[in-house]
């Protein structure tokens, strides 16, 4: 274990002493320093906070290695000169080396953050973050690497990226680039990942680093169900509270690959960045490509130290919209409750009835566009966004107002109206394919493949995405819509080439970009078939993201906490659906639906209340106040995973006000327990000093709760409580 070291305050956030580079956080330091021999950056430490001189890593002088690259920690591992391990990154020169030789230069120290030229980035202004580029020449090849390190001291965050430019007179071709590269010295470490599928996103995955090569990514064109942008390493003795945990995060939607490598020596290298499966971008000269950004949080206070620390950055220097830590509104919508089919009669009783419950947002899913080609299956439509007329004769507009007409219940509040939209995608049965059949994605004669019968727009065209922007902002201004929901629902096959994955990204960011900086006001919801976008790329532009089409609740449980392992709990759509469920055929009781539904930021109910059982209904006025009641702690809190779905059959969340004075805990059973003792569950995070009132009753130390804890008993399975604490 690590001595648990704060850092001087008197230490700066950059610190240099000639050509050796300290960063400095709260709680951690990240050195490294320039090999007088070779120019190269060579790795001295990532972790808890250190001062002063430190000694020399001597593996290589003991062994007569001294200039040999496979045998030391190197910053920026380039390739080609006798590391063997994975290169950061792979320049291909117009003779056909794959040699580099990048040496340092000089650095550059700017108080702030600079933005990143296309891509979403991390934010701050001069007191928040300082920011160290150390710039490195390949004299024989003419690049240039720009590294980039911005220093969260108050987060113990360092986030990099790196700008490769090509400054000689031809062209060449990066083949590999990652964000991030970091050596850590021989020790043992397990690394955690989240893996999944459509409808079981975000399982989370402990193994331990073996030597060779392991790792994950995604070659679909986005972050992917199957495995998240996201990598921790971790003491293997670390648990959720105690230990040394890393986190690394890709601020980057397409596709990505981690990999991580134990090494002959035993030094472990981790790398994440752009997949280089899916990479060959042409550089021209003059020309530059900036990698994503990967923040990477160190924490001496376990895995849910480090999710804290993550969350808290991501709400505050990375979430752009108004709304990241403002209350949601209780949404209902209409996919699980009428898919499909539904009328203009229909449509407008779920929304009538969804504020008579409370609701203070009708969300319109999918289905309520296409002309000649109406969008009334998964067959037709996309592509077309205009209106159906059979289902709204008149337009959106005379509707919508119809909809907002409704005061919902209780409140002197209007309903508000959402919608769905698809934007990057077509349907060959539309207009729009009709007209375009080249903006699809495709690959010279190959077949384009359908996937829920429909193809790819290729949106590293400047056309589509000037397509997609009007498309939207026409919707947008044609009614009183303040909420989207921006959907996605197949992976990208077929490219013309394997720079078209990054590009389609870049272009995608530039539609986000203008479409949410144009109508501020709404409040924008990503979605790829649930989770299969849950990344930081996202964030920056939408505040909330559909965390999975799995809305039963018990899955629902591990896939929000697993998901919690890098995300503000306060991005996440969860939903209180109908039973038996959709996907799995579970019947639970309302309650606990609700329960965890209201544990993601943005609750709401996704049924319909014409056919919900009248005991639910009952209930869903309560379970709608209660939400609203922990909405803002859930938006703005610390979250602490106290007992994970997998480990324990009593899961159990805390959350904590920024300020301290207000908790929430929630806490489940989920099998049934005859005749056995439960076990206390014991908080987290509270001054052991200070007085708490436990749901208005029974008053505790705040000590007592953390050594003691709460105890609740359930007479059958799928018991829940929602339990509030107040500081007194
Ligand atoms: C997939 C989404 O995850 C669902 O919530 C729903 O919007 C459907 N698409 C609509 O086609």
């Amino acid at each position: 274990p690590n001595a648990r070291v704060k850092r001087d305050q008197q230490q700066e956030a950059v610190v240099v002493d000639g050509t050796s580079f300290s960063l400095n956080g709260d709680n951690f330091s990240y050195r490294f320093h320039v090999d007088n021999d070779t120019g190269d950056l060579l790795s001295d430490h990532f972790g808890g906070s250190i001062t002063g001189d430190i000694p020399i890593e001597t593996v290589a002088a003991v062994n007569g290695w001294v200039g040999e690259q496979g045998r030391v920690r190197r910053e920026f591992p380039d390739q080609g000169r006798g590391d063997f391990r994975v290169p950061a990154m792979r320049i291909r020169q117009a003779e056909g080396y794959t040699v580099s030789d990048l040496q340092y230069q000089s650095y550059t120290v700017v108080q702030g953050k600079p933005p990143l030229a296309g891509l979403p980035a991390t934010m701050g202004s001069e007191s928040d973050v300082t920011t160290l580029i150390v710039h490195l020449y390949d004299n024989y090849s003419a690049v240039a690497a720009d590294l980039s390190y911005s220093v969260f001291p108050r987060y113990d965050a360092v986030v990099r990226s790196v700008n490769l430019t090509n400054k000689g007179t031809g062209n060449i071709t990066v083949e590999a680039l990652a964000s991030l590269s970091v050596d850590f010295p021989y020790e043992n470490l397990d690394m955690v990942s989240l893996r999944g599928d459509w409808a079981r996103e975000a399982h989370r995955e402990r193994r331990k680093v073996e030597y060779g090569i392991q790792g994950f990514g995604s070659s679909t064109g986005y972050s992917s169900h199957l495995h998240n942008p996201f990598l921790a390493l971790v003491d293997p003795f670390a648990t959720e509270s105690d230990g040394e945990a890393w986190g690394f995060s890709l601020i980057y939607t397409g596709s990505f690959s981690v990999q991580v490598e134990k090494s002959s020596q035993g030094f472990t290298r981790a790398l994440l960045g752009l997949n280089p499966s899916q990479l060959s971008w042409p550089l021209g000269p003059g020309e530059t490509l900036s990698s994503p950004e990967c923040v990477a949080v160190y924490s001496n206070n376990g895995i849910g130290g480090m999710s804290r620390r993550l969350h808290r950055l991501y709400r505050n220097h990375l979430m752009k919209s108004r709304f990241a830590t403002a209350d949601r509104p209780v949404l209902l919508n209409s996919w699980e409750g009428l898919g499909f089919d539904y009328n203009q009669t229909s449509i407008y009783q779920l929304a009538q009835e969804a504020a008579d419950l409370g609701v203070k947002l009708f969300v319109l899913d999918d289905g309520w566009f296409g002309d000649k080609y109406p969008r009334t299956s998964d067959t037709a439509g996309l592509g077309d966004w205009v209106p159906n007329p059979q289902r709204f004769p008149n337009g959106l507009a005379p509707a919508v107002r119809n909809y907002t007409a409704i005061v919902t219940a209780n409140t002197s509040s209007h309903l508000r109206f959402g919608i769905w939209v698809e934007p990057e995608m077509v349907n060959p049965n539309s207009d729009l394919y009709h007209e375009h059949p080249d903006w699809a994605l495709h690959a010279g004669p190959y077949p384009r493949t359908e996937r829920r019968n429909q193809l790819v727009l290729n949106v590293a065209l400047p056309e589509v995405q000037e397509f997609i922007i009007d498309a939207v902002s026409n919707i947008l201004n044609s009614a009183d819509i303040t909420y989207v929901k921006w959907d996605n629902n197949r992976g990208i096959h077929e490219t013309p080439s394997p720079s078209t994955d990054h590009a389609y990204m870049l272009g995608l960011y530039h539609v986000f970009d203008t479409l949410t900086t144009r109508f501020p006001n709404v409040l924008w919801e990503g979605c790829a078939s649930g989770g299969g976008r849950f990344d930081a790329g996202v964030l920056q532009f939408f505040p909330q993201i559909w965390t999975s089409d799995d809305t039963d609740a018990v899955n629902r449980i591990n896939i929000q906490l697993g998901t919690s392992l890098a995300y503000p709990p306060s991005a996440m759509g969860s939903h209180l659906s109908a039973v038996p469920n959709q996907q799995t055929g579970r019947t639970v009781p309302v309650s606990f639906r609700g329960h965890v539904a209201m544990m993601g930021g943005s609750f709401g109910l996704e049924l319909d209340p014409a056919t919900t059982p009248e005991e639910d209904k009952a209930a869903l006025p309560g379970l709608i106040a209660l939400a609203e009641k922990v909405n803002p702690i859930i938006l703005t809190g610390d979250m602490y995973r106290l007992r994970l779905p997998e480990d324990s059959n009593w899961p159990a969340v805390l959350f904590i006000s920024e300020d301290g004075s207000e908790a929430v805990l929630f806490y489940f059973q989920t099998n049934p327990n005859v005749n056995h003792a439960a076990p206390w569950v014991r908080l987290q995070g509270l001054d052991p000093q200070a007085m708490y009132s436990v749901d208005g009753n029974a008053t505790y130390s705040g000590a007592t709760l953390m050594n003691i804890g709460l105890q609740y008993y359930f007479d059958s399975d799928y018991g829940s409580r929602v339990v509030f604490l107040e500081r007194q």
